[in-house]
């Protein structure tokens, strides 16, 4: 192929890597920006190994261009790819997988590794990244060093700094490479302190472009949100509850947004203010001082780590993540703050690869949950540069919530049923989820609390036909699309549409504490268009779930999906609950349907494919 030579400029990584004179390529499959993360990690280190990086998103790369990547001596690829879902790529790498699937482009020549993002909790565990590996294989490319799987159900930093040890030695080898002795750190972003920057032009918390927030344009997405009014924020748990769940809907009148039931809406937060302001004073800096940072390599296609120019209290309020545990290399940076040498050295071990530096980074960072505010706290000599540590800090992540409404009973609004974080750490400190403690303080006024939403779409979809019959599996929040799913076949039936059996399982702890939505669920049982099943886990000695109610009702679980080519919807946890209910699943169709296990596991695979077996779950 010669397709590099006629390849746009701005598209052909291999351009930009022999201009700059670079030899190693890191892509990355990334959605909330971990993959991302850990690709500029390699890319930065390279250096130290005679290779010098550069990261690149492959939408925005002619990815069969990496036939010719073997034109560059000593070159190397490395892939660090997330798996979602399904077993799906992320939205970046989708085009690059496609590509694969159908492709037979010959990558002799190829050296390549792979490192994978994905969560053991659910199925298809890494599937993306196992997939790559392979493939690059077989289209005949190098395999440098074997594909490394991260779990961020577990510690996704650890399994990530375990196989970068070994990666780079393999590396070395592989290339004939003697590594430098020391390690050096350099600033990927540059300062400018900006003086009299007209208002106008400074980011305010707006997502990519300027002033998105004061002049709204539809089309409303993940790049430019929509700053919905809140209409309601209700209560949904009862006075006994200790725990908060909150009822929210969301004014999208003349917003131009369309959803469907089974659909994410997604909320842009906002961080505290109080860890804001604590973060400006450990730091001793002018949270009011305007800023830019700027990429000081020319080549990279991200320019600045977050919207610039912006204060320093917007880029901790809207841009960075400033609550989850920081990763090891973050810690290393900050070590170098420390006017204290036991302090230095503490930090120092924490981000080693020792045994000993993990296991003290698993106890002191992991197990007592300590956030970049707390380690500030706690390490009192350690005093960073604010500007450093913003370059440091992941990205705020937008948080998705299944949409509780249906648009053929709510046309201009969208409702959600999001349960409040709140826990205490190890060390007596109280977290607060970002988002939710957030919204919990959104009421309906004049002027309208407003929030920055999208509509993000997915597969969960009721049955084309409406007399196909239906079962829903959703304890506590997982009630969430079944209330919309109900909404929609409860609207069909009064326009008097033929509605298959509409199945609604339920659990929460006690019918006075957590019982969501019991009012509206009582009201369609009466109409007849839901039948219900509750389990009340703690009103009695003995645990009652969802679960338990499944299996007293296989006859009626075949009778649907067996017999009547039902659908069956799975939505909550999917640590325990959602696992547990595939594995009744397994049951039913092993005994009802005569099957062994091996055909029953067949048979519910099937059931996946075609749609009629579907899971919306979180953990
Ligand atoms: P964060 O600031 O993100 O804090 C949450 C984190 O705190 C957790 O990830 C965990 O690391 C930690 N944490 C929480 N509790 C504890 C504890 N007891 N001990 C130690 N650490 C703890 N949520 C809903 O309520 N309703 C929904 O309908 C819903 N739908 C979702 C659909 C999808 C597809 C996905 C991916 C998630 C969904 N979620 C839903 C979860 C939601 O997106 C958020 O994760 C949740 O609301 C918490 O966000 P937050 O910003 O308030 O908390
Ligand atoms: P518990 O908290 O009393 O253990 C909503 O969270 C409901 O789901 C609660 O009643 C909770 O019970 C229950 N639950 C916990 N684990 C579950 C599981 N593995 N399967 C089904 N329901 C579960």
């Amino acid at each position: 192929t010669t397709s590099a030579s006629i390849t746009p400029a701005e598209n052909s990584f291999i351009k930009k890597l022999k201009t700059s004179g670079r030899s190693l390529v890191v892509f990355y499959g990334s959605q909330t920006g971990t993959a991302e993360e850990f690709a500029g990690r390699l890319a930065k280190e390279g250096i130290r190994y005679k290779l010098k990086g550069m990261v690149a998103d492959p939408e925005e790369c002619d990815m069969e261009e990496l036939v010719n990547l073997k034109d560059i001596p000593n070159s190397l690829a490395v892939f660090c790819l997330a798996t979602y879902g399904e077993g799906d790529p992320t939205d970046n790498a989708m085009e690059f997988v496609d590509w694969l699937k159908n492709g037979d482009a010959d990558l002799n020549g190829l050296n390549y590794a792979v490192f994978g993002l994905g969560n053991k909790t659910y199925e298809h565990y890494n599937e993306i990244a196992l997939f790559v590996d392979h493939k690059l294989e077989q289209l005949g490319a190098n395999r440098v060093y074997e594909c490394g799987l991260g779990d961020d159900d577990a510690n996704i930093e650890d399994d990530f700094l375990t196989w970068k040890e070994k990666f780079w030695p393999a590396v070395c080898e592989y290339f004939n490479i003697e590594p430098a002795a020391e390690e050096f750190s350099v600033r990927q972003y540059k300062l400018t302190e900006h003086v009299d920057m007209p208002a106008e032009k400074v980011f305010r918390g707006e997502i990519a472009r300027l002033n998105a927030f004061q002049n709204q344009r539809p089309p409303f997405d993940a790049k430019n949100p929509f700053l919905a009014p809140v209409l309601v924020n209700r209560e949904l748990h009862g006075p006994s509850s200790t725990r908060s769940c909150m009822h929210i809907e969301f004014d999208i009148n003349g917003s131009k947004m369309r959803y469907d039931a089974g659909d994410h809406l997604a909320v842009y937060p906002t961080n505290n203010a109080e860890l804001v302001n604590k973060i400006g004073e450990k730091c001793q800096a002018d949270l009011d001082q305007v800023i830019s940072l700027d990429n000081t390599d020319e080549e990279s296609t991200k320019k600045n780590p977050f919207p610039c120019p912006c204060t320093y209290r917007t880029a901790l309020t809207h841009y960075l993540d400033i609550t989850n545990n920081p990763r090891t290399h973050v810690l290393k940076e900050l070590a170098e703050y420390c006017s204290d040498p036991a302090d230095k050295e503490k930090l120092l071990k924490m981000s080693s690869t020792t045994p000993e530096g993990k296991a003290l980074f698993q106890q002191w960072i992991t197990h007592e949950n300590r956030n970049i505010v707390h380690i500030l706290e706690d390490i009192p000599s350690c005093k960073p540069a604010l500007d450093h540590l913003c370059e440091l800090l992941p990205r705020l992540q937008c948080r998705y919530y299944s949409i509780s409404s249906s648009p053929k009973l709510h046309p201009t609004a969208i409702h959600i049923t999001a349960v409040v974080v709140e826990y205490k750490t190890p060390t007596g400190r109280i977290n607060r989820g970002v988002t939710t403690s957030w919204l919990k303080e959104k009421h309906p006024s004049n002027p309208p609390a407003l929030v920055p939403i999208f509509v993000r779409k997915s597969q969960f979809r009721l049955p084309s036909r409406t007399t196909t019959p239906v079962i829903m599996v959703g304890p506590g929040t997982g009630i969430a699309p079944f209330r919309a799913f109900i909404q929609e076949r409860d609207v069909a039936k009064r326009e008097g549409k033929p509605v298959g059996d509409t199945v609604l399982y339920f659990g929460c702890r006690k019918r006075d504490e957590d019982y969501l939505y019991q009012e509206e669920l009582q009201q369609y049982v009466d109409s007849g268009t839901l039948i219900l099943h509750t389990a009340f886990s703690r009103e009695q000695a003995n645990k009652v779930y969802v679960t338990h109610l499944l299996e007293q009702n296989k006859d009626e679980i075949w009778d649907v999906i067996g017999k009547k080519n039902g659908h069956i919807y799975v939505c909550g946890d999917a640590r325990n609950m959602a696992r547990d209910v595939h594995n009744i699943l397994l049951k039913v169709v092993m005994e009802k349907g005569n099957m062994s296990e091996l055909q029953a596991a067949d048979y519910i695979k099937k059931m996946d494919s075609q749609k009629r077996y579907s899971t919306d779950v979180w953990s």
